[in-house]
């Protein structure tokens, strides 16, 4: 129907933080609010998709009527995603993944050792989940995201050839009020031939702006 154009569609969509335990009661993570990703499952769910919301830990409530899959880390949430993506029609990876975990967690909790003034941790490449979801032979219609500082497009585009995406939505994180833990945001999306603006709004309005853009380029895909 007209308000209703994803029914029978399934959506699959991380958002939020991971987080990357150091120690039982430390761990590395980001800023990420995961105010994108959740804005983008209700929408889809008010178009009619049934959706999969991989979440890391966030301070929202999930939105009605989506099945929610609460992760902690990367790997967890690559987990959930390689499960669900085979059978999804549309993956949308809004998560601020951490790029990389403990090589070792410790098992107690890490003490201070008297005159140790230096403590090195080593890190180990986390999966890239969008990547591997685009590698997958029944691939969903996989979309990206690009939070960067600079050369926005450039960086974008490149990401969306490395990675195998289908469209990569780009936010400038250096301008102020909007992206991260804003509540506003503002998008370019490319394609592989082209680019549309969605202007600065609300999460809500530019996720539904967004919703439409992958729909027909799903529909004609
Ligand atoms: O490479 P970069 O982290 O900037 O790419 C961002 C895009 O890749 C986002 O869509 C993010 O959700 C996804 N990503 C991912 N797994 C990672 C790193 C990023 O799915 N390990």
């Amino acid at each position: 129907t007209q308000e209703q154009p994803l029914l029978g569609q399934h959506w699959v969509i991380t958002a939020g933080p991971t987080r990357e335990a150091i120690d039982p009661v430390r761990y590395i993570s980001n800023h990420s609010s995961g105010k994108m990703g959740y804005a983008i499952a209700a929408q889809a769910v008010a178009a009619g998709a049934s959706v999969s919301l991989i979440s890391g830990p966030v301070n929202l409530a999930p939105p009605q009527g989506c099945e929610l899959i609460a992760v902690e880390s990367a790997q967890q949430m690559h987990q959930a995603a390689l499960t669900l993506a085979p059978k999804a029609n549309v993956f949308v990876a809004c998560a601020a993944v951490a790029d990389y975990r403990l090589a070792k967690v410790a098992d107690q909790k890490m003490k201070k050792t008297p005159g140790q003034d230096e403590l090195t941790l080593t890190l180990v490449k986390n999966p890239d989940i969008v990547a591997d979801v685009a590698k997958l032979a029944d691939k969903p219609f996989t979309v990206g995201f690009a939070a960067e500082t600079q050369d926005v497009e450039q960086y974008a585009k490149d990401k969306l050839a490395r990675k195998g995406l289908d469209l990569i939505a780009a936010n400038n994180v250096a301008i102020e009020g909007q992206g991260f833990n804003s509540d506003q945001n503002a998008l370019t999306v490319y394609s592989a031939n082209n680019a549309f603006d969605l202007p600065l709004g609300n999460k809500s309005a530019v996720a539904k702006q967004l919703i439409e853009i992958i729909a027909r380029h799903f529909d004609e895909s």
